[in-house]
C-alpha cells in the first residue's frame, strides 16, 4: 500500500528507511529492548483469553509475548505500517504456530478497527510516530471494551538515556546540528514529556491516566554493535540519515563512538553492556 494519509511521512520512514534498516538488524534490537518487554508485560499483565491491541507491532517481538501471555484462546492484534517488519513479524508468528495472532498493515491513527472489540491496547515504543495523536488515541479508543486498560512504552528524554546522549554529542561534534524541527515532532522522542502525554490521552478519552519514569538497563551485545546500532537508529542514528557523512567521516564516527561504548559498564551476566535508559511507563482506562 502507498500511503497518502495523514501519516505519508512516517510511512516513508518505517517502509523504505526506519523499518528496512530495523530488519537487518532486527536480532540485535531486540537483545537490547528484551527487558522492556518485561516491564511492559509485568505492569500490563495480560491474562489468558484476552483480546489484546497491539500498536506499531514492528517485527513482532512483543507480539509473541503476548501471544503466549493471552494463550490459545485469547487473540492479538498487531498494526504497524511497515510493510517490511511486519513480514518479519509474520514469519516469526508462523514459525511460534501462534494461531491466536492477526497482523495487520494499516495506520493505528485513521485505520477502522472493529468497535469495542479489545480488553487491553498496548506498545512498545509504537505511538510517539502520530502526525495526530489525539486522533489517534480516540481512533484506538474506539476499538477498546468499555472495561479495557491502555499500557504502552515511550522513551524519556535524550538526558535520561545515556545510551542516546553519548554517540549523538559524537554526531553532533562532527555533523553539526540537524535541521530544526518543532520538538514534538512525530519520532522517538516526541513523548518525553509526561504532561504533554497526559493531556493527550484524557483529550482523547482516557481517564485514571498514570505516566511514570522507569529506569530499565538495555541489553547491549558490545560496544561494537552499539556503534553500528547508533549509526542507524535513535537521535544520532537520525542525524546520520540527515547529513550522509563519507565513508571516512562514518568511520570516525563509529570509532568514536564504539570508544564511547566501551565506557558503559559491563554486563553481570552473558559478556555484554548494561545501559542504563530511561522510559515512560503509561497507563490508562477508558473514561
Ligand atoms: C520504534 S518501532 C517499535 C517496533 C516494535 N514495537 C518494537 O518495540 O520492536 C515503531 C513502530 O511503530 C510503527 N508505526 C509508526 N507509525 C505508525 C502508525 N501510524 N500506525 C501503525 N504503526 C506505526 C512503525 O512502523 C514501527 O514498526
Amino acid at each position: 500500500m502507498e500511503e497518502t494519509g495523514p501519516n505519508a511521512t512516517q510511512w516513508r520512514n518505517w517502509n523504505e528507511i526506519s523499518g528496512p534498516k530495523w530488519v537487518r538488524a532486527a536480532a540485535a534490537m531486540e537483545t537490547r529492548l528484551a527487558p522492556v518487554n518485561d516491564l511492559l508485560l509485568a505492569h500490563a499483565a495480560p491474562r489468558a483469553g484476552n483480546a489484546v491491541f497491539e500498536i506499531g507491532c514492528g517485527t513482532g517481538a512483543t507480539t509473541l509475548r503476548l501471544a503466549d501471555a493471552v494463550g490459545p484462546d485469547g487473540h492479538v492484534l498487531g498494526v504497524d505500517i511497515s510493510a517490511p517488519m511486519l513480514a518479519l513479524a509474520q514469519a516469526r508468528i508462523t514459525e511460534a504456530r501462534a494461531a491466536q495472532v492477526r497482523l495487520l498493515e494499516a495506520d493505528a491513527q485513521t485505520h477502522a478497527f472493529p468497535p469495542a472489540a479489545f480488553d487491553l491496547v498496548l506498545s512498545r515504543f509504537g505511538v510517539m510516530f502520530f502526525a495526530d495523536p489525539v486522533a489517534a488515541f480516540r481512533n484506538i479508543a474506539s476499538a477498546l471494551k468499555p472495561a479495557a486498560r491502555l499500557c504502552f512504552a515511550a522513551w524519556a528524554g535524550i538526558e535520561a538515556n545515556p545510551h542516546w546522549q553519548a554517540p549523538h554529542a559524537i554526531a553532533l561534534r562532527h555533523l553539526g546540528p540537524p535541521k530544526p524541527r518543532p520538538p514534538r515532532a512525530p519520532g522517538p522522542l516526541a513523548f518525553s514529556d509526561a504532561d504533554y502525554v497526559r493531556d493527550i490521552l484524557a483529550e482523547a478519552g482516557f481517564a485514571d491516566i498514570a505516566i511514570r519514569a522507569e529506569p530499565v538497563v538495555l541489553a547491549g551485545k558490545s560496544a561494537a554493535e552499539e556503534a553500528e546500532l547508533a549509526l542507524q537508529f535513535g537521535p544520532s542514528g537520525a542525524l546520520v540519515e540527515e547529513k550522509r557523512p563519507d565513508d571516512d567521516l562514518r568511520a570516525t564516527l563509529r570509532r568514536e563512538m564504539e570508544m564511547a561504548f566501551a565506557r558503559f559498564p559491563a554486563a553481570p551476566e552473558g559478556g555484554g553492556l548494561a545501559l542504563p535508559a530511561t522510559i515512560l511507563l503509561a497507563q490508562a482506562r477508558l473514561s
